[in-house]
């Protein structure tokens, strides 16, 4: 027995040893260790004694010293220890999502000097922001939102130089917003920081006037929902940086400083609901304004503001109750972006008129509780105006639509590719790509988008795509994602399910979850401009082992005796159960399929009535455009990209056509395909290759375009087409490029800007018409010749306007500096970077306007060179120079563009309107096997945009 005792004491004695010797090898396991005697749920995998020699889910070290720790979504509980301090080597630590993390965040925090992030977003810790956070002097992202602390934002915050992202929003903080007083920091020393993040909270006192000055690069102001009083200082004007602008939900008072149109950058503005008095604010020169929300103020009795109608990019005005009165310019309703108007409890009197030349994206019209006695009726209109408890609803007892009010609906959710209902077992859900799977859900929050249409499904679109782009680029395994149920909340902001569903596999491992959650907490995920400032909170995530041995497998004995007795009257009940459900899924199958076939309802062979929107294009059959490419046979095949391949075919008429067939994975919902078909189809133009067709059945997404014969501008230019480019057929193809460009700027109907103008989308056809080709990366423009919008940077290196990729504002002007690099492209056959050269830079070092053909022999295309006079090629160097002007107000229109080339022909003695020559004479006969245009994958990457809810389909 003794013996026995001495055995195993030694057995544990000697285990000590090992783990005293494993600490001094490896300190940070002693903090980890302190971390899993407080916390459950910690992944499995931590096990044994060295969290960077095994495969510790969660961490990841370098050089044997832990380094990040990322543990979202863990379904973590407890509270963390003080030992966490002794991480000396930490850069990341992400705990956000576990909501069941409690208890104060332990002040030796800030003995973590490396650490840069620290995010624990959506946890339940309370108590006060330690003050030692203030030492951690690596500190970039420090997003504390969505918990429950209390007490005031510690001053030392103010020590943090390197500090980005300051997210303390969504808390229970109290106090006023700490400044600098000589001894003690405050938040105006943050100087580095772009966001303060604030909102939700229990701030008050004034708003400090020290805190901003000119020196502050702040873009997002977030004050939203606090009790904040007294006036807006004048110093706010200062930050001339700033973007995004919230104020709301205050008690703020006093007049609005009348600087506040200094902050010309600001997209979107909210006043909204505070104590406000003084003139309505004249924001006049804010010309990047989208959303502006002064609601609820009691500013001076005034009439309707001249800048309501003067600030272009506007798409949203809500100035409920503020007492304006007087009428509503009719010019207010032709801002192009316009989406909604919501101008409730006012004195706004006179006869309403929308005009006819109103906003395609214009959607609500609410003047509930004013003065208007009139409304000048004019056919047609798509938008919900409300004017209910106003005169002319009151008195004349007209039943007009206008009279009531309608639930406006805004339901959206991905649609699935035509997925088979019913089969996912009961547990699982159908990604939008038919897998079954467990996916990672959450919801996502944005602050401030600078739209307000819901309804436009585009703009979702848009966001999944983007998440899906960021996702793939941090390597991690996701099918697809779905968002759903858009709405607004009590706070504004823009509330949307997000469903992540895995690649390969049914379910997410740990470490997927933590970097899928990390991409969202850290916004390693950045979504496009027009959403804004976002978060996410994550829910909790079935993991493999939890889901098993929890719940189902524990039924009891006596649970299953009783349910045998009972067995028999349930089964009736069941068998019954079961009918009724079968015809329940029936039906919602069915009106599942019509929802993901939106031309379930359609008549191909109907040309008109039912379809309205598609001007000539053909809907064709699977099989028609099967057989007419030798069903898809690789001979057939002219280019591949991401999105799947593109055929040549022959229709029966004889016609040749290009096919672009979506592989899986690439398809869109069936909305957008509709969506993306109805503008090909509107876009007519003997510049512009045209859509012949589409297909949409069997699963199957194709595009149908006429078939361009000669292949890209690209491919003549660098001779590899064999097609010889002189002198005059260059001019020639620059003036159809050009007269395609202006006619999608001007005359398309919604404008389109193209974004991705280069030689290989300039195609060539049978007589050397150039032709505008691929959309893909389009955006529809309202109908103004001015305004922008603002979205994420995409086009081609060398030819992307550097203001548009600074800015983020695209303009048809980005189009124009584009179109320059072409230009000069076709006189240097260079392409726009060669051998890490730029064209643009190259001909500006070459050129000496004194000096013959300005000096540029040495960079001209020996081709042209070789040949005939090359008379105007001084003036067509000039032009192509004005249009890649730093500055796109110093470019000029596309329209400008087509006049100037048709003056340089005359120069060079030909006539502009002559038809093109054929090509025969000096087709050298080349080989072909080019990679095609078409192959270009954006095409069907086309997700809309600011797509006018007229063009959608209802
Ligand atoms: C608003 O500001 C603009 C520019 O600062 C000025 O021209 C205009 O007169 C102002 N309007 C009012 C009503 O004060």
């Amino acid at each position: 027995m003794g013996s026995r005792i001495q055995v195993f004491m030694m057995v544990i004695s000697i285990q000590m040893l090992v783990i005293a010797a494993q600490q001094r090898k490896n300190q940070d396991y002693v903090a980890l260790k302190a971390l899993m005697d407080n916390l459950n749920n910690l992944p499995p995998s931590w096990a044994g004694l060295d969290p960077c020699g095994e495969s510790w889910e969660g961490i990841m070290c370098t050089n044997s010293r832990v380094t990040s720790i990322k543990l979202a979504s863990m379904n973590l509980t407890g509270q963390l220890s003080g030992d966490l301090q002794y991480l000396y080597e930490l850069q990341i630590l992400d705990l956000s999502y576990n909501k069941g993390l409690t208890g104060p965040l332990p002040p030796p925090i800030g003995n973590m000097k490396k650490l840069s992030s620290l995010i624990l977003v959506g946890c339940s810790f309370s108590g006060l922001i330690p003050d030692t956070i203030g030492s951690l002097q690596q500190l970039v992202y420090l997003s504390l939102n969505s918990n429950s602390f209390t007490g005031p934002i510690p001053p030392s915050l103010g020590n943090l130089s390197n500090l980005y992202w300051l997210d303390l929003a969504d808390n229970k903080l109290t106090g006023t917003i700490p400044v600098s007083n000589g001894t003690t920091p405050g938040l105006d020393m943050l100087v580095h920081t772009k966001h303060f993040h604030f909102g939700s909270n229990q701030l008050n006192g004034e708003i400090p006037s020290k805190l901003f000055s000119s020196s502050m690069v702040l873009i997002h102001l977030l004050l939203e929902n606090n009790q904040l009083i007294g006036k807006i200082p004048a110093n706010l004007g200062l930050v001339q940086t700033l973007e995004v602008v919230r104020l709301d939900r205050n008690s703020l008072s006093g007049s609005v400083p009348s600087n506040l149109n200094n902050l010309s950058h600001v997209n979107e503005l909210f006043l909204s609901n505070n104590k406000l008095t003084g003139p309505i604010p004249n924001l006049t020169g804010m010309n990047f304004l989208n959303y502006v929300d002064m609601s609820n103020n009691t500013f001076d009795i005034s009439d309707v503001p001249r800048w309501f109608s003067t600030i272009l990019s506007l798409t949203t005005l809500k100035m409920e109750q503020t007492r304006l009165q007087g009428e509503l310019p009719v010019a207010l309703f032709s801002l192009p972006q316009l989406q909604t108007v919501i101008l409730r409890n006012n004195e706004i009197n006179g006869t309403l008129d929308i005009g006819s030349t109103y906003s395609n994206q214009l959607q609500l019209v609410d003047l509930q509780n004013n003065f208007i006695s009139g409304f000048t009726q004019r056919a047609g209109y798509n938008i919900e105006l409300i004017l209910v408890n106003n005169p002319i609803c009151q008195e004349t007892g007209t039943t007009e639509g206008y009279c009531t009010i309608k639930q406006s609906n805004s339901s959206y959710s991905t649609l699935a590719n035509n997925c088979l209902p019913g089969q996912c077992s009961s547990d699982q859900i159908s990604s939008p790509n038919c897998k079954c799977a467990y996916p990672y859900t959450g919801t996502l929050f944005f602050r401030s988008p600078s739209f307000s249409d819901l309804r436009n499904t585009s703009i979702y679109t848009i966001l999944q795509n983007s998440l899906m782009h960021s996702f793939q680029s941090s390597l991690l395994p996701v099918d697809s994602v779905s968002l759903s149920n858009p709405s607004k909340n009590l706070v504004d902001y823009l509330v949307l399910s997000l469903e992540v569903f895995p690649s390969g596999q049914d379910r997410f491992s740990r470490t997927e979850i933590s970097g899928i959650g990390f991409v969202l907490s850290n916004q390693t995920f950045k979504p496009p401009p027009m959403f804004g400032p976002f978060f996410f909170i994550g829910d909790p995530y079935g993991y493999f082992a939890g889901v098993t041995s929890s719940g189902t497998k524990k039924s009891s004995h006596t649970g299953i005796i009783i349910g045998a007795a009972a067995g028999a009257s349930v089964l009736v009940l069941l068998l019954l159960l079961a009918g009724f459900y079968a015809l329940h899924q029936k039906k919602r199958a069915e009106r599942a399929t019509k929802q993901n076939n939106p031309f379930g309802s359609w008549d191909p062979n109907k040309s008109s009535g039912s379809i309205p929107q598609l001007k000539g294009a053909r809907c064709f059959s699977f099989e028609e455009l099967k057989k007419c490419t030798n069903n898809f046979s690789d001979a057939n095949g002219i280019g591949s990209g991401g999105y799947g391949k593109v055929y040549r075919g022959t229709l029966p008429t004889g016609q040749l056509v290009a096919i672009k067939r979506a592989q899986q994975g690439s398809k869109q919902g069936g909305l957008e395909f509709k969506t993306e078909i109805e503008l090909l189809s509107r876009v007519h133009h003997k510049n512009v290759v045209s859509l012949v067709g589409f297909c949409f059945e069997q699963g199957e997404q194709m595009l149908v375009y006429e078939f361009i014969p000669n292949g890209t501008l690209r491919e003549s230019v660098s001779g590899k087409s064999g097609i010889r480019l002189d002198w005059a057929r260059r001019l020639r193809v620059a003036l159809g490029a050009a007269k395609g460009l202006q006619y999608l700027h001007v005359l398309a109907n919604p404008p389109i800007i193209h974004r991705d103008i280069k030689s290989n989308n300039i195609l060539l056809d049978e007589r050397l018409n150039a032709k505008v080709a691929d959309f893909g990366l389009s955006k529809l423009m309202g109908d103004a010749e001015k305004g922008h919008v603002t979205t994420q940077v995409k086009g081609t290196m060398g030819y992307l306007d550097p203001e548009y990729y600074m800015t983020q504002q695209l303009t048809e002007k980005s189009d124009v500096y584009s179109f320059g690099v072409l230009l000069l492209e076709l006189i240097t056959a260079r392409s726009p970077i060669e051998k890490g050269k730029y064209i643009v830079r190259e001909v500006k070092r070459a050129m000496d306007k004194t000096k013959d053909l300005y000096n540029l022999h040495g960079i001209l295309d020996p081709a042209i060179v070789l040949g005939t006079s090359l008379k105007g090629l001084e003036n067509f160097a000039d032009l192509a120079m004005s249009c890649v002007e730093e500055s796109g107000t110093d470019r000029p229109t596309m329209s400008e563009v087509v006049k100037e080339i048709e003056n340089i022909m005359q120069l060079a003695g030909l006539n502009p309107n002559a038809e093109s020559a054929s090509t025969s004479a000096s087709y050298e006969g080349a080989s072909r096997g080019y990679e095609h245009p078409y192959s270009n994958e954006s095409l069907f990457a086309y997700s809309g945009g600011f797509v006018p809810s007229r063009l959608e389909p209802q």
